[in-house]
Parts: C-alpha cells; sequence; structure tokens
C-alpha cells in the first residue's frame, strides 16, 4: 500500500465512478479528473481535431481514416525513420525497436539500451502516436518533435549529436534533393525533427471492428466483445482509457487501490514515473495511461513489460485500478473486446512482433 487512509482510497474511488458517469455522458469530450492532467491546448494534428468534432454518444470516437499530412514529409520521414545512420555508430534505426511491419514496436519487455542491456522501459507502439497528447510512459514531452529530439541525442538510445547528424544528411544527395523538394530551407534540424514526426503522425490504424461498430455497424461485434464493452464501461475501466486513443491523454498512479509491485522481492528497481518529470512527491508511481489500440498486439504489457498475456494485464488492472476481482468469464469478455481495437495501417491488419525479434 501506499499509505493511503481507506477514507482517501474511498474518495479516490468515487471520483473514478464520477468520472465514469461523465464520460458516458458527454461523450468524446476531454474528460480531466486528476491534479494532473495535460493542459487542453489545441492539437496541431488534423486527426485529433477531427477526432474531437465526432458527435458520439459513447466515451471513445473512432480513429479517424482520412488524415491530411503532406505526402513528401510523410516519405522523408519514413526514410529517415528506417536509417541508421541517425544513431551514433550507424548500427540502429528507430525502425530497430518499432519495426512498423510488427506492430511498430519490439515485442521484448524492456527496449535494449545502447550497451546491449534491456535498461530501457518497455518499447510502446507507434501506431495512433500521434493522437496521444503526451509521450513516453511518464509523459517527457508533449510533442512528437520535442520527443524525436531527446531520443537522438540521448546516449542510450541513438546517441547523435546535432553537428555529426546533419553533416551525414547534407553529405547524401538523395536527402539534399528529398529535403529541398519537402521543406523550402532544406535539410535543418527543425525539418529533420518535422520529418519524423509527420511520419509518425501517419501511422494512423483506422477500421478497427470497434470502430466500425462505433460508426452504427451493429453486427461488427459479437454479443461477447459487445459484453466486454459493457463491462469496460461499468466498471470504470473508461474513467482512465477514453477519448479516441482509449488512453494516452491522462496521467494516473499504477496502483490505487493495491501496489502493484508488492509481491516483488526487491523495490530498488521501482520505476518512479512521472516523478521523474516533475519532481512533485504525489506524481511518484503515476503513469501516463496508455493507449489501448492495437493491445493485442502490443504483448508484453506495463510500463516495465512484467506482464506477458491482456488477461494478466486486465486482472491486474481491476485489482490495482479499480479494488475488483474479475470472475474468469469477465476477464475473458474484456480481452475479447480489447481484439477488436486492432486497425489496419495501410489497409492491411498489421501482425505480431514475435517476443524479442527486433
Ligand atoms: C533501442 C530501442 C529504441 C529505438 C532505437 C527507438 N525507440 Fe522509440 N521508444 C523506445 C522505448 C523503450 C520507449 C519508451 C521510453 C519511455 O517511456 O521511457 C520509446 C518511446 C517512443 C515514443 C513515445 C511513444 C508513446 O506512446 O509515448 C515515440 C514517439 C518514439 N519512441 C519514437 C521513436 C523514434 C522517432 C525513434 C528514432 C529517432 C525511436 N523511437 C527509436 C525504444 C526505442
Ligand atoms: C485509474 C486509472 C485506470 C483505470 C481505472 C484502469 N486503467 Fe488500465 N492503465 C492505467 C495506467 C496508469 C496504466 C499503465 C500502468 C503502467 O505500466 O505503469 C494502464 C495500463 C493498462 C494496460 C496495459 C497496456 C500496455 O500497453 O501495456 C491494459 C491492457 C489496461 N490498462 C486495461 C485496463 C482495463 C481492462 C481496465 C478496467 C478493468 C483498466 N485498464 C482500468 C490506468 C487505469
Amino acid at each position: 500500500m501506499f499509505g493511503r487512509s481507506l477514507n482517501e482510497r474511498r474518495r479516490l474511488a468515487r471520483r473514478a465512478g464520477r468520472a465514469h458517469r461523465s464520460a458516458v455522458m458527454i461523450g468524446a469530450a476531454a474528460i480531466c479528473w486528476a491534479a494532473t492532467c495535460p493542459a487542453q491546448t489545441p492539437s496541431p494534428n488534423p486527426a485529433v481535431k477531427l477526432a474531437q468534432n465526432w458527435d458520439l454518444v459513447e466515451p471513445i470516437s473512432p480513429v479517424p481514416a482520412d488524415i491530411s499530412l503532406d505526402p513528401a514529409r510523410v516519405s522523408l520521414g519514413e526514410r529517415l525513420f528506417r536509417d541508421s545512420r541517425l544513431s551514433v555508430d550507424d548500427t540502429r534505426s528507430c525502425a530497430t525497436c518499432h519495426p512498423v511491419e510488427k506492430g511498430a514496436m519490439d515485442g521484448r519487455a524492456r527496449g535494449i539500451a545502447v550497451d546491449g542491456r534491456p535498461r530501457l522501459r518497455n518499447t510502446p507502439t507507434l501506431f495512433n502516436v500521434g493522437l496521444n497528447t503526451s509521450f513516453n510512459w511518464d509523459g517527457a514531452t508533449s510533442t512528437l518533435e520535442a520527443h524525436a529530439e531527446r531520443l537522438l541525442l540521448n546516449p542510450d538510445v541513438m546517441g547523435s549529436t546535432w553537428p555529426a547528424l546533419l553533416a551525414k544528411l547534407r553529405a547524401d544527395p538523395g536527402y539534399r534533393s528529398a529535403f529541398s523538394s519537402a521543406y523550402p530551407e532544406g535539410i535543418t534540424q527543425a525539418n529533420l525533427l518535422n520529418a519524423l514526426a509527420t511520419f509518425e503522425r501517419s501511422l494512423v490504424t483506422p477500421n478497427a471492428r470497434f470502430d466500425r461498430f462505433l460508426r452504427g455497424e451493429t453486427k461488427a461485434l459479437s454479443a461477447e466483445e459487445r459484453q466486454g464493452y459493457e463491462l469496460f464501461k461499468s466498471y470504470g475501466c473508461i474513467a482512465c482509457h477514453q477519448g479516441v486513443n482509449i488512453g494516452g491523454n491522462l496521467f494516473q498512479k499504477f496502483g490505487i487501490f493495491q501496489d502493484p509491485d508488492a509481491q516483488r522481492g526487491s523495490k530498488t528497481d521501482v520505476d518512479v514515473g512521472r516523478y521523474a518529470v516533475t519532481k512533485v512527491e504525489r506524481d511518484r508511481g503515476v503513469f501516463r495511461v496508455p493507449s489501448l489500440r492495437n493491445v493485442a498486439l502490443s504483448a508484453p504489457y506495463f510500463h516495465d513489460g512484467r506482464m506477458p498475456t491482456l488477461e494478466g494485464a486486465v486482472e491486474t488492472m481491476a485489482r490495482v485500478q479499480l479494488g475488483r476481482a474479475l470472475t474468469g468469464q469477465e476477464i475473458g469478455a474484456i480481452v475479447r473486446f480489447l481484439h477488436t481495437l486492432t486497425g489496419e495501417y495501410r489497409n492491411q491488419h498489421s501482425t505480431i512482433a514475435a517476443p524479442g525479434t527486433p
């Protein structure tokens, strides 16, 4: 336990209940009930704006199928994303850990740092990442451009420096012409970051069966899947996992009713979460609520990849976030519902990364 009094835990539970009711009542509008909620700033991403306009009675809105992005910037961004020259020693690209053909994540419990050790957090999928309002498990940055710079310069991830990186790109005639077709100023720091971010914003996966259901195709879900969605709402999962990305827009404590680390022997490796960013005591153990889109593809689960199965993740969530023990049938129905959140990337269903493969 975190030393919370019973009263405080009851208050949190009431708050979750209230948020759930308002989620159901006010539909897709942003629900902000945590002290740590991000500010509601207009998003530069057209997909987010489209989603915000979706007039629904449901607390989740479909991923927009059509987002307008400059095709020259998307294709330049994709080329950069797959280019290992972005790392200091030309050994890894963004696609090494986020292979788009395999769910845009690596399937490992933790990402492998430059020294070859699994020291990073669990690698999130980049599908629909542009619909999140902050990035990383602790919400370290609030734009994809700022996030990309942080990664390029992070000695544990890409380890580059700006002068070396720009020199490599400027030496390549292919990049010189691709940059000048996409941007009037050609190769600059800001344009490199914008190209990467534009490609990331293009990684949307529309047409999940659940989205077709939301758009009125009632037969897109089976009775059990619909029951799973009803439980997801009535038990209060929706209080935290809502909006177009079914998460990605709130910060919450991992372990409101129970300490999720209680059964682990040593506590020295417990992640402080958002505290690392804000240094505010109440953010200790707080994480960004992850998106549940394509969650069936993104095992293992949680910020340190501790949970190999979706069933286990759902059971843990109900217990530590909502103080509830679910029956096997309820877990099964919620898992069936979560499987309907798998969308299509470039009109194809995404495939699953084999655990541990790059
Ligand atoms: C060594 C593997 C690795 C490489 C290489 C890598 N990433 Fe990641 N990526 C991760 C891990 C691990 C996280 C989670 C970090 C955290 O939360 O502390 C992450 C998080 C992200 C996120 C945040 C996703 C979210 O939902 O919050 C984005 C965006 C991202 N990476 C993009 C990139 C881009 C762009 C590149 C190339 C410049 C890149 N990554 C290279 C492992 C990697
Ligand atoms: C009080 C907020 C809250 C509630 C309620 C909640 N979650 Fe979560 N959920 C989180 C947070 C925070 C995380 C990230 C935990 C971590 O790894 O640090 C998470 C993680 C998850 C994950 C793992 C995702 C991944 O990519 O690793 C799944 C699956 C999930 N939740 C499903 C559910 C279900 C199903 C329910 C209802 C039974 C639920 N959640 C209720 C906040 C919540």
